[in-house]
């Protein structure tokens, strides 16, 4: 077999596993979600889902990968042989093209907006109505939005057609903290708009008489979205780690950084949204209606606007590259196809599939498609919220017992005989709680 690529150093590693993390579920998806189950707390809920799943699932999936140097589907197949368990890898792979098909849509819409951006449409002066109907008259256009699912689709795969270090870690080097200085930058500047504090409020005073089961299932849903999470994207990322990397703490960084990411989005969002007396419930278009009037305001607002559409287009970019990879990896493995040719293949199925999630807003069958969701909802409700917690249930069982957490534990100690910070913990939560809360949530959905 060819050499498998294998991260440069360790930070590499832990930009691309960030890179992976950090995308439009943290900038998009988070405060609209966040603004949709009322604000504080739902906050407060996604942080104890991310401390006492997240995190155990994370490790969960990198020492399984790191363990077994193989894809998804080749890591449950090495410590089970002959099993059924392959079959959660499968569904990894599988999970990884769905959510693809959509996410590669809502990145194409950044595209859209770091150009009409950069050209200046949002200058001074343009109303809220004028924002919106941009928004509405562009993703009306199925030519226009198909177009640029197609081109999203093409610079991934062929990022990850240029293999591990010279092509995804030799990106992610430099765009991860360019985003977060971004963020950092706006964060600041939408706390000192008028009447932010009553944003804040909303984001940081959590209202508990809110709290329903609902509420539970978004956040973890949520995390393991926002952590990529429950599909294999760790395990294949974890898989081209070396041995002597220090898996525990590389593990907490990216935990870290990714939540750092999102609650930053939400210092940006809420405020403004207030100040500008806008709703924080507007779904799954808030950023892209909310963002641009933000920016008409601002002095520089163009050139901070189009900085801001630009690393959120890199931002999803890294994240693309890691659900391409999850497949790419399997067909490269385990059916020995040619890294080029499987990265574009992948990156064809995922622009078939994505199609209708292109039309959701401009064709009426797949705009109203079933259940009352239009098509790309649809999608992203069956791969993210019932999936993701699907394959991290699978995945806790398999580490915890199968394999075995005192195993599993072994590869994430980087002393072998000293155990890690905290390894009881995540030997108890990885063998019964987070198997039994998935268990309850992902019950309780199907009831
Ligand atoms: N975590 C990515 C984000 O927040 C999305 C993603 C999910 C990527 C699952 C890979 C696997 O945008």
């Amino acid at each position: 077999m060819a050499e498998r690529g294998k991260w440069k150093s360790s930070l590499g590693f832990v930009l691309a596993a960030a890179g992976s993390a950090v995308g439009l579920g943290n900038i998009w998806r988070f405060p609209y979600v966040t603004g949709k189950n009322g604000g504080a707390l739902f906050l407060l809920l996604y942080i104890l889902s991310v401390i006492f799943l997240g995190l155990s699932v994370m490790y969960a999936e990198l020492s399984l990968g790191r363990h077994t140097h193989r894809n998804p589907v080749g890591a449950f197949e090495a410590i089970k042989p002959g099993s059924l368990w392959k079959g959660v890898g499968y569904l990894g792979v599988i999970t990884g093209i769905g959510i693809l098909s959509y996410y590669a849509v809502i990145a194409g819409w950044t595209l859209y907006y770091m150009v009409i951006s950069g050209l200046g449409k949002f200058k001074q002066g343009i109303t809220q109505a004028q924002v919106n109907e941009l928004f509405s008259s562009f993703t009306s256009s199925p030519s226009l939005t198909i177009f640029l699912l197609f081109i999203f689709l093409f610079i991934t795969s062929w990022v990850v057609s240029q293999g591990i270090s010279s092509g995804i870690e030799r990106w992610t080097n430099v765009l991860m903290p360019l985003l977060f200085l971004i963020l950092l930058f706006l964060s600041i500047y939408s706390l000192t708009l008028p009447g932010a504090s009553r944003g804040i409020s909303f984001y940081l005073k959590p209202d508990f008489s809110k709290l329903s089961f609902k509420i539970i299932l978004s956040a973890i849903g949520q995390a393991f979205f926002s952590l990529s999470l429950g599909m294999g994207a760790m395990i294949t990322y974890g898989s081209y780690l070396k041995k002597e990397e220090n898996l525990f703490s590389a593990g907490i960084e990216v935990v870290i950084f990714d939540t750092l990411v999102a609650f930053l989005a939400g210092i940006v969002i809420f405020p403004a949204v207030f100040s500008f007396n806008l709703s924080p419930a507007e779904g799954p278009s808030l950023i892209f209606k909310t963002l641009p009037f933000i920016f008409s305001k601002l002095p520089l607002g163009v050139f901070i606007g189009t900085l801001f559409f630009i690393l959120l287009a890199i931002a999803a970019l890294t994240s693309t590259i890691s659900l391409v990879e999850v497949a790419t990896s399997y067909l490269v493995d385990e059916r020995k196809m040619a890294r080029k040719k499987a990265a574009f293949l992948v990156g064809a199925i995922a622009f078939i599939i994505g199609i209708p999630s292109a039309l959701a807003s401009s064709v009426s069958t797949f705009s109203n498609f079933a259940f009352g969701k239009d098509f790309l909802s649809l999608m992203d409700f069956i791969w993210a919220n019932l999936s993701l917690p699907l394959g991290g249930l699978l995945l806790s069982i398999f580490v915890g017992y199968v394999w075995g957490a005192k195993n599993a534990a072994k590869e994430i100690r980087h002393y072998k005989d000293k155990k890690f910070p905290g390894e009881d913990i995540w030997v108890f939560l990885i063998k019964y709680f987070v198997p039994l809360a998935l268990l309850i949530i992902i019950g309780s959905m199907i009831v």
